[in-house]
């Protein structure tokens, strides 16, 4: 190397040196050394994800979690073999779920085609067909070109929805849900985040028959509610009912375990209790300020001190309960609002047909999704023929006559006179009480900010949105930005207003 090539290397590094300085100036400190989690569900792993992305190698991330890692993502074992409990299905469009799949080097899961019926507490009003001219004749017969319009309407959201991948492989990150949502879709948005899906569809023509026959079912399987959840919830869910949805091999919450393991954080199980602003003096003399984390494990009760910290579990009633102390204004341990409950039941068993009114011979019944509409006679949201989490090699899914792995939702536990009901037989009946997702009652009043102090962040707050592993994925991209873009003083990455506009020459 030439001693000229050296001298103009060190101005380029001097240079370099000198104007980070600069644009340090109004941060803390050079790099943050200590970084929390609480949390370890896709929203936290993939918040430890982005966050070793964003500041390197050289800050500690430490992730609490006093359950099983994936949180909302479960399986439980039924024979051989795992099933899904809790958030199954993935949308086609769903980048990051996709990009983590692809970077962890796991498999989607084997897809096995699957089968449509809607009931009506009496009998099934919709069957449908293995050819799609005959699913689309029917639905253009009964409900004309509503059909057709709705998958308009979503596709014209899920537009909108895709410029924040955009955004965010352009640093830019944004402090309310209330902007995000700005951000991607104008005003528009906000409408729908702020009427019923109910008020949205009728606004834009669609019959109240199509509404009720079509649309609950949909928003009852997804999210145990009627049609007036927000407008914005409710897109996402008919958008979880277009074709090409998929999930993990071997259970979703692998990508959670994986995502952990990649980002080479710590994984502390324990129960964080408590969370308080502690000022302490730094080496340079000045007085600095740290999160003290409070938390309690098998092996007692700890605390240790943070730089930045990120819950990514919902501060609300039933799902945890940190308390905040010494922050002005002061943070709540709940927001207001509560979370709906779903009470998934994995049923091994045979199915009486009769049960769905249906006089077809079970061993010729080969429906695999029964949605259910709004009506007195159900109890129940959705019945669904499972499939394991890992597919086998020629594996194809039975018909009811034979016992197999049955999936219920419903707003509360099945007693054991409607499991006699609803099935011949059975051997295992698996249940778990989830506190799911938001109950959506728009308007909404305020959804909780993703800043709740200097460099503390708050996920879940996007669940008023949508509750959904890519909207928990969204907003761990967003926090870890935040996170940093806050860190270093770069107030240009930080709700920025047009951005669709501004970024369409840079495509
Ligand atoms: C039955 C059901 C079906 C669903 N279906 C789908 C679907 O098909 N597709 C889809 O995309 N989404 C679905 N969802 C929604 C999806 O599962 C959630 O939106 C997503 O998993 C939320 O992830 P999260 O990490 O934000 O929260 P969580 O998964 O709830 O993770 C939060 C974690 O924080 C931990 N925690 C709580 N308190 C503390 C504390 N004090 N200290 C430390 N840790 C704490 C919890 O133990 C938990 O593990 C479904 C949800 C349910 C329940
Ligand atoms: C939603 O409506 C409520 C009351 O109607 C209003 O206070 C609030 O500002 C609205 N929010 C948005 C985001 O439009
Ligand atoms: C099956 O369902 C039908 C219709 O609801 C009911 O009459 C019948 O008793 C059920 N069968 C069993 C074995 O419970």
């Amino acid at each position: 190397m030439s001693p000229g090539g050296l001298s103009l290397r060190a101005l380029l590094i001097l240079g370099l040196c000198h104007s980070g300085r600069r644009s340090l100036a109004s941060a803390p400190k050079g790099q943050p050394g200590r970084i929390a989690v609480v949390g370890a569900g896709i929203g936290g792993s993939a918040t430890a994800f982005y966050l070793r992305q964003e500041f390197g190698a050289g800050v500690k991330i430490d992730v609490f979690e006093p359950g099983a890692v994936g949180g909302r993502l479960a399986t439980v074992k039924i024979g051989d073999h795992e099933y899904e409990t809790g958030g199954s299905v993935i949308h086609p469009l769903n980048l990051h779920m996709k990009h983590f799949i692809e970077k962890l080097g796991i498999p989607p899961r084997k897809d096995v085609p699957s089968k449509m019926a809607i009931f009506d507490g009496k009998e099934l009003t919709f069957e449908e067909s293995n050819w799609f001219i005959v699913n689309f004749l029917r639905l253009l017969w009964r409900y004309g070109l509503h059909f057709l319009r709705m998958q308009m309407w979503v596709e014209s959201v899920l537009d909108k929805f895709m410029r924040i991948y955009q955004y965010q492989q352009y640093g830019y990150s944004f402090s309310t849900v209330e902007r995000l949502l700005h951000a991607m879709g104008g005003d528009g948005f906000l409408t729908l985040m702020n009427q019923t899906l109910e008020e949205t569809m009728m606004a834009e023509g669609f019959s109240q028959v199509f509404i009720n026959d079509i649309v609950a079912p949909i928003t009852r399987v997804n999210y145990g509610q009627s049609v007036r959840i927000n407008g914005f919830v409710g897109a996402v869910s008919l958008a979880g009912a277009d074709s090409g949805l998929w999930a993990v091999d071997g259970g979703n919450r692998r990508v959670c375990s994986g995502l952990l393991y990649h980002s080479k954080s710590e994984l502390i199980s324990a129960r964080v209790t408590s969370i308080s602003v502690k000022v302490r003096p730094s080496k340079t003399g000045a007085a600095a300020s740290f999160y003290e984390v409070n938390y309690v494990g098998e092996s007692g009760s700890a605390h240790s001190l943070y730089d930045i910290v990120v819950i990514a579990t919902p501060l609300h009633q039933g799902k945890s309960d940190i308390s905040f102390s010494g922050f002005s204004p002061t943070i709540p341990t709940h927001y207001p609002g509560r979370y709906h409950q779903t009470v998934s039941t994995l049923v091994h068993g045979v199915l009486n047909v009769s049960y769905l009114g249906s006089s077809e011979p079970a061993s010729e019944f080969t429906v695999s999704d029964v949605l259910t509409t709004d009506s007195k006679g159900s109890a129940i949201n959705s019945l669904s023929s499972i499939d394991p989490v890992h597919v086998p090699q020629g594996y194809s899914r039975p018909p009811a006559s034979h016992a197999k792995v049955w999936k219920v939702f419903s707003p509360q536990p099945l007693s054991q006179e409607q499991l006699r009901h609803m099935f011949l037989s059975w051997e295992v009946a698996s249940e778990t009480r989830w506190l799911a997702y938001p109950s959506y009652r728009p308007p909404h009043r305020k959804t909780p900010p993703f800043i709740l102090h200097n460099r503390l962040y708050y996920l879940n707050a996007v669940e008023w949105a949508a509750s959904a592993m890519e909207m928990s994925a969204i907003a761990a991209r967003n926090v870890a930005l935040l996170a940093h873009h806050r860190w270093h003083g770069e107030k240009k990455k930080v709700d920025q207003e047009d951005l669709h506009t501004r970024l369409r020459g840079e495509l």
